[in-house]
């Protein structure tokens, strides 16, 4: 096996580590999943040495961002405290054994998204556009690649961003910022943009195409803001709706401006998917692709194929920790069909903040109770919907669907029967689709195939498989325990 590049995100929030050779992807996981703690920002020992024993000999190490130039932006931000922690990860890093050795390059943030993005997609060819919170300066740039390499086209920097708008309004909804965004666009279809006016005149400006601008810096959050709004729901919908409407200008002036008929779509930002499916929905690209972990945990792979220079087969996003154990897909099925839920942990995890069949609590979709159940097991704010899985071929018939693919519950479309199955429902009849054929997870598609075949239904609620305010299940033991606690059966 040829020398690996390990690519490292660590020391912000959600750590992440992969491994690539010229033979492609070896390895890609989250240090959380390790530690049990949510979003570590640290790397961890069980990490590296799982990481190790798919990587042959590492050659190098490449970082997902530049430290003396983020450090410079936190200077110019005020924020002092932050900046004085020594910036230099190369320390940390050489703390772990297998990696003490290795040469380590930095790799600018935006770069790293850029390149986690082009070099797995299928095309060639094709714009790209970052959106994320703050690396170093960076907050949105646009690129064209082509011929494997990638031309910066147009960029906006700090205090301007995006993603740090979209997260100091869930601070101000009661919300965690950099992890909560989720929620807070789950609760926008609560609301109505009754304040889109009032925050355009007050916190941002949406200039000509590609403009984004703030009217007042915000990586402290909204500090005293209008405290007498109190109605969560309809910040919620004026901050999502503002937010579809810069970024429906940017990927127009995109498709305009750099010509290509392929998207490529990375940064935390991309993690939002009621505007994925808008997106998708107008046809400015005739396909698009956002690698399933487009945050800054993606970035650890971002940083190794941004140093690579290759494309890489994309081999799907089950590239974690093995849990190496024959599963009796017709078990799961029966279990499903008679008992209504069943825990599936098996194979590789996930890499990426979806659970797609690895490490997924499964449910039958059909009827209101199963809702109930499910939230009373996942324990979390009743209001939020749960996702589908659903056989390709039956998809159109549920929903519907966009013109792209969605095997990574990444686009937010409408259902068609959203009284038939409430349980993956918002409330607004819309779903967070998986598609899925049996190249993509040959286990879940047997499932799937056997449940329709018991019940009629071609479809399951899929969930991430976590305790309450724990990270998704890593090992068999994480699996246990989540059934010894719930009382649901794990296969
Ligand atoms: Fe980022």
């Amino acid at each position: 096996m040829s020398r690996a590049l390990v690519g490292v995100s660590c020391l912000s929030h959600d750590a992440a580590l992969a491994a690539v050779t010229e033979d492609g992807i070896q390895f890609a996981a989250h240090a959380e999943r390790y530690s049990r703690r949510k979003n570590d920002p640290l790397l961890h020992q069980a990490l590296i040495e799982d990481a190790a024993r798919y990587w042959g000999h590492p050659g190098e190490l490449a970082f997902y961002e530049r430290p003396w130039l983020k450090r410079s932006r936190q200077l110019y931000a005020g924020q002092y405290r932050r900046a004085l922690v020594d910036p230099r990860p190369a320390a940390y890093l050489r703390g772990f054994e297998p990696l003490r050795d290795l040469p380590i390059f930095y790799v600018d943030h935006h770069l790293s998204h850029a390149a986690g993005g082009y070099f797995t997609s299928p095309f060639r060819e094709a714009a790209v556009v970052v959106v994320d919170a703050i690396g170093e300066w960076d907050t949105i740039t646009v690129w064209h690649g082509r011929d494997r390499v990638l031309r910066r086209i147009f960029s906006t920097r700090y205090p301007h961003s995006v993603g740090l708008f979209y997260s100091a309004f869930t601070h101000r909804a009661g919300l965690k910022p950099n992890e909560e965004e989720y929620i807070f666009m789950g609760m926008a279809a609560y609301g109505e943009p009754r304040y889109r006016a009032l925050i355009e005149n007050e916190i941002v400006q949406l200039g000509p195409p590609p403009q984004f601008r703030l009217r007042r810096p915000l990586h402290r959050g909204l500090r005293g803001w209008r405290q007498e709004i109190v109605d969560g729901p309809d910040i919620a919908a004026s901050v999502q709706a503002i937010t579809e409407a810069y970024l429906t200008s940017l990927l127009r002036w995109t498709a305009q401006t750099v010509g290509s008929r392929h998207l490529v779509y990375s940064g935390g930002v991309a993690l939002n998917c009621s505007f994925n499916g808008l997106l998708a929905g107008m046809a400015l690209f005739d396909d698009i692709w956002i690698m399933p972990n487009p945050g800054d945990a993606g970035s650890a792979l971002g940083a190794a194929l941004a140093q690579l220079r290759e494309f890489v087969p994309w081999p799907g996003p089950y590239l974690g920790y093995d849990i190496d154990r024959p599963l009796d897909t017709s078990a799961v099925a029966r279990t499903l069909a008679t008992q209504g839920t069943a825990g599936l942990a098996n194979g590789r995890a996930e890499y990426g903040p979806r659970a797609l069949g690895n490490r997924s609590l499964l449910a039958d979709p059909r009827g209101m109770a199963m809702k109930e159940r499910v939230n009373a097991i996942k324990r979390r704010q009743r209001y939020r919907p749960f996702a589908p899985v659903v056989l390709r071929e039956q998809a159109a018939e549920l929903f519907n669907m966009p013109p792209v693919d969605a095997p990574y519950m990444q686009y937010v479309v409408p259902c068609r029967k959203p009284d038939e199955y409430p349980a993956i429902c918002h409330v607004d009849g819309s779903s967070r689709v998986q598609t899925l054929t049996r190249e993509q997870n040959p286990q879940l598609h047997a499932i799937l195939v056997e449940f329709q075949k018991l019940t009629g239904c071609p479809m399951l609620l899929n969930t991430s498989l976590n305790i309450k305010g724990e990270p998704l299940v890593n090992t068999w033991d994480d699996a246990l325990n989540f059934a010894a606690l719930h009382n649901v059966p794990v296969f």
